[in-house]
């Protein structure tokens, strides 16, 4: 293979609090032939599950979601953080580490039986990616898959995830 994707991450120590070791994926954004076959793994991906709509979490998700759909010819579902949508959403809350978020979709954004692929940069503990599986869901939507570019090893994004197919292109320690 020409390209290891691997080599296009950053990884920054004590960002964005002391102890955490932050995985940067904006060197394959920087890198267009990086960047086109990191988009053109996904797209594989979201292909082999049959997708025909694509959601993608703000801001990241937004960034390697939009140009799958594109590549599929497929629609893309916003997730969006709260006070952005201003029709009328549907919304799922979900714990962090210390406190909660809630994240936010356009209530007729999936339709009945549409199979969806959520595409983010970075699965963690996997609570983003579970808040906007709940949501497809509740549309009436089947996730057919959770698609990244990272997966931390040593956080419970798998398990938070263990009713979904996952894919990612590369997994990396998380310090
Ligand atoms: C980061 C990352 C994923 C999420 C992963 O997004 O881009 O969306 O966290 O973490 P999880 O698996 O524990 O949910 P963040 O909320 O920092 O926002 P951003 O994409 O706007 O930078
Ligand atoms: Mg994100």
């Amino acid at each position: 293979m020409a390209i290891d994707l691997k080599d296009y991450i950053a990884s920054i120590p004590d960002f964005p609090t002391k102890g955490i070791l932050f995985r940067d994926v904006t060197p394959i954004l920087e890198n267009g032939p990086a960047f086109q076959e990191a988009v053109r793994q996904l797209t594989d991906y979201a292909k082999s599950v049959n997708a025909d709509m694509i959601a993608g979490p703000e801001s990241r998700g937004f960034i390697f979601g939009c140009p799958v759909a594109i590549s599929l010819g497929v629609g893309f579902a916003v997730v969006r953080k709260p006070g952005k949508l201003p029709r009328e959403t549907i919304s799922c809350k979900y714990d962090l580490e210390y406190g909660s978020n809630e994240l936010f979709m356009n209530k007729d954004s999936i339709k009945p039986g549409q199979r969806v692929v959520i595409i983010d940069d970075l699965l963690a503990t996997g609570g983003t990616a579970k808040a906007t599986a709940q949501m497809v869901e509740q549309m009436g939507g089947v996730v057919a898959g959770c698609a990244f570019v990272i997966e931390l090893d040593g956080l419970p994004g798998r398990e938070t995830l263990k009713d979904y197919d996952v894919f990612r292109i590369m997994n990396l320690s998380d310090h």
